[in-house]
């Protein structure tokens, strides 16, 4: 039997461009939208029209611009956002209006002001009008995980009836630990059987710093798409990070028993690109894409590494698109000193390797990575 599909929705361009300080012009965000969809991605969620002109030429240029991959665009339940989408999709090969509404009492009652019947109502309405604007129609209950599952299951019922194809349940604020957020999904999908019939989405952030873990969770009970971002960026401490979970369905596939559609040789240059356009540095021991995720400085570990890769790592780096390094340091040892040298041409006698070691090794204990060069200048002259 081949493996379960899981669809990957990014919205670096929407939930990710909400990170403060973040504001990519309409070219930028079309650079971005083909990396995605050289990445592979299925969904490319473009931008929120309704929030600014910007935002609108942002989304149009993105639906201009990509082949394969869908292109989403969000919007409240209000008839103008849904409009505003709906035009700024017109130019998608394959277009989605992403509908909204908070379904949480504390969302409801002081933001909102409504009653949960007009959420109900304005849930229903927003469906039918964004479905005559688009391909197809994505309805979710913001803060969904600090709602009553009974009433979000109400809720995600009359948006399938009304012709919403896909269902999603964010964990708007990261509060959800995994093993609830699993049991929630599993709890509105019980309540709610029309909830089969569609597809079934994981949207989390990372407040916690369990947004991975959450969007794994539900693809374990059953979530047939998850939406992250490059890098994690997102609102607050961000969203689930793409590449995060794409390679741990990967490499865990003997757990998940899923398939996605991304190349992952193509994060590397994905995770460079989002970083250079919003200005948003990766932070080196970020998993997969920050600078020390593949590299080895301690001896021990530069020792097993010249052995055999799988001592100290679980994921081939080429996979991702990047490099395995030892850089030196002062944990370093000799053995990836040795190394380093022969990579440069250099022969070194015992002695001279020795003498060679004892100095890297002084520049090394002041701090910091040391370049080769500056511990071999002189010995070999
Ligand atoms: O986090 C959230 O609830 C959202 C929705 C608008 C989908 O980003
Ligand atoms: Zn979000």
């Amino acid at each position: 039997m081949s493996a379960r599909r899981i669809s990957i929705f990014d919205t670096t361009l929407r939930d990710g461009e909400q990170s403060p300080g973040i504001a990519l012009q309409p070219h930028e965000k079309a650079e971005i939208a083909e990396q995605l969809e050289r990445l592979g991605v299925d969904v490319v969620e473009a931008g929120f029209p309704g929030a600014s002109p910007g935002d609108f030429e942002g989304v149009r240029e993105v639906a201009l611009a990509l082949g394969t991959p869908t292109v989403a665009a969000l919007a409240r339940t209000r008839v103008e956002d849904i409009d505003a989408a709906g035009e700024a999709l017109a130019g998608a090969r394959r277009s989605r209006i992403h509908v909204f509404i908070a379904t949480s009492p504390v969302h409801m009652e002081r933001k909102l002001g409504l009653e949960p019947a007009e959420v109900v109502r304005q849930a229903r309405s927003a469906v039918e009008h964004a479905r005559t604007l688009a391909d197809e129609v994505e309805f979710s209950c913001e803060d969904a995980t600090r709602s009553d599952p009974a009433f979000v299951a109400r809720v995600c019922r009359v948006a399938v009836e009304a012709g919403a194809t896909v269902v999603n349940l964010p964990d708007t604020v990261g509060y959800a630990l995994p093993h609830q957020y699993a049991g929630f999904l599993a709890e509105v999908r019980r309540r709610c059987p029309e909830l089969r019939g569609v597809t079934l989405s994981a949207h989390c952030h990372d407040d916690l710093g369990l947004a991975v873990a959450n969007s794994l969770a539900a693809v374990l009970v059953g979530a047939t798409q998850v939406e992250c971002t490059v890098n994690g960026i997102g609102e607050r401490a961000g969203n689930a990070s793409l590449e995060e979970i794409v390679v741990a369905l990967r490499v865990r596939r003997d757990h998940f028993d899923v398939e996605t559609s991304v190349d992952t040789a193509q994060i590397a240059a994905a995770s460079r690109l989002v970083s250079d356009l919003t200005g948003y540095a990766v932070p080196r021991n970020k998993a997969i894409v920050g600078a020390n995720a593949f590299a080895h400085e301690a001896g021990i570990h530069q020792d097993g590494m010249l052995k055999d890769e799988r001592t100290y790592q679980i994921i081939e780096p080429e996979q991702v698109g990047v490099r395995m390094t030892l850089p030196l340091g002062k944990h370093s040892g000799r053995h990836a000193f040795a190394r380093a040298c022969t990579e440069r041409g250099l022969h070194l006698t015992a002695d001279e390797l020795n003498a060679a070691f004892r100095r890297f090794k002084a520049l090394a204990d002041g701090g910091g990575a040391v370049a080769i060069d500056d511990v071999l200048q002189g010995v070999t002259a």
